[in-house]
């Protein structure tokens, strides 16, 4: 069970902040997700805290939670924004990011993509391939504009987390070759419009062990004293984002000071801006889906089902990496029955918990299903024509609104006869 200083159990009942999840979902509906506006805070200020020795800039990376609301908490804050899209990037300018604090990355920029954020004046495009520095080049020239860039490297160093969320591999995608970087350096006098200021690396999300940092650290290290040789002046280096969260009770996440103790001090001495870009660290333990539970049907090998109104359409974590999500009665039993959890998506990868242990609830009753901040509501989509979810923000007593449920007429709304 995870109970925190944001969801927690008083009289039986969970709360959150100082609501209780069964009013907000009487007075919202279900499916919905609730958001602690003092969690997304107090894990930001957990995280500057942790790297405050270290000059730094926090890039929050909006793919983890994309909704204004939560964008803009961090903005007020001081946060800049990590973004991997135009849509993104727009996103956090609706929100009130100023350009100059938001770096915009991926793999794949489009040609109208690089113009749109030159032309808003992002602080730096993170290339990730020769052709693709090719590309900013041109763009800006056509543009009569100086892009600044960062220089993203695949260090090939493989996190142990889920295959699908590991980046710094060479089998992967992303960056440049870390061997490539010499010829990359030695390459750039021919871009007249570009201007190179960062050396940047990501290498995956949900990693536990910090020495996977290191390794990938003392790689992007030796190519920043590299480019100094060279006479580049860069003054960004950013090792992505990445660090962990307590999904499981049983498997608590290593806490954010012991990356902070083993980077610091390989950081430091570089004289350096850091930047850092953590998405579900800062949002993930934020959030629940409230959901109801609408049966609950035994089968004849005597197999327990709760079926909820919520599915894989509004989490689709646990069937895309097999991912553990606590499941928590909004109002507690004692007694308990073992069940798989399953919403109403026709696909058997539909379920948010196998087996699992949970209090005796009855139909028409909810469960929260934890952990749901990060890679929820921005993995949603329409499948089995389904309406994306409300989302309402919390902070003590006040609670917002802060995304409208969708209409019937909304999924269709792009169609034309
Ligand atoms: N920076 C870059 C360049 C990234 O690609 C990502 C995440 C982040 C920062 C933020 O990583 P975080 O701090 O959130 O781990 N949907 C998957 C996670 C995909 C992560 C993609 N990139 C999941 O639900 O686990």
């Amino acid at each position: 069970m995870l109970d925190s200083n944001y969801f927690h159990y008083t009289d039986k009942r969970l709360i959150c902040e100082e609501v209780r999840l069964e009013e907000l979902a009487s007075t919202f509906g279900t499916p919905l997700y609730v958001t602690s506006a003092k969690s997304l805070i107090d894990s930001y200020r957990a995280f500057e805290h942790a790297f405050e020795a270290l000059p730094h800039f926090t890039c929050y990376s909006v793919k983890a939670n994309f909704n204004l609301n939560v964008i803009r908490t961090f903005a007020e804050l001081g946060c800049g924004c990590d973004v991997n899209s135009a849509g993104e990037l727009y996103r956090a300018l609706q929100a009130g990011v100023a350009p100059e604090k938001i770096i915009f990355a991926g793999v794949g920029k489009k040609h109208e993509e690089i113009a749109y954020s030159l032309e808003c004046g992002v602080l730096m495009l993170k290339a990730e391939s020769l052709s693709e520095l090719r590309a900013i080049d041109r763009v800006a020239g056509e543009m009569g504009k100086i892009a600044s860039v960062a220089l993203r490297i695949n260090p090939n160093v493989t996190a142990e987390t889920h295959p699908y969320i590991t980046t710094g591999d060479s089998k992967e995608k992303f960056g440049i070759d870390e061997a490539e970087l010499p010829e990359v350096f030695a390459l750039f006098a021919q871009f007249a419009n570009l201007r190179l200021i960062g050396l940047d690396m990501h290498i995956g999300s949900q990693i536990f062990d910090p020495e996977y940092y290191v390794a990938a650290t003392v790689k992007l290290l030796a190519l920043f004293k590299l480019s100094k040789t060279l006479g580049f002046a860069i003054k960004f280096l950013d090792i992505g984002g990445g660090f962990p969260v307590t999904y499981d009770p049983l498997k608590p996440a290593t806490p954010i000071e012991s990356f902070a103790g083993k980077l610091i001090p390989m950081l430091l001495p570089a004289g350096v801006t850091v930047i850092f870009e953590p998405g579900r660290y800062l949002v993930a333990n934020a959030s629940v889906l409230l959901t109801k539970v609408l049966y609950r049907k035994r089968n004849h090998v005597g197999k327990e089902f709760f079926v909820v109104d919520a599915g894989m359409t509004e989490l689709i974590r646990p069937a895309l990496y097999q991912s553990h999500h606590e499941v928590q009665a909004v109002t507690r039993h004692g007694e308990t029955v073992v069940a798989d959890i399953v919403g109403p998506i026709c696909e058997s990868s539909d379920f948010f918990a196998r087996h699992r242990e949970i209090d005796a609830v009855a139909e028409g009753e909810l469960l929260a299903v934890m952990s749901c901040g990060a890679y929820a509501a921005v993995m949603s989509s329409n499948y089995n024509g389904r309406l994306r979810p409300a989302e309402v923000m919390v902070n003590g007593c006040e609670v917002k609104l802060v995304r409208k449920r969708e209409t019937f007429e909304q999924l269709v709304q792009n169609e034309l006869f």
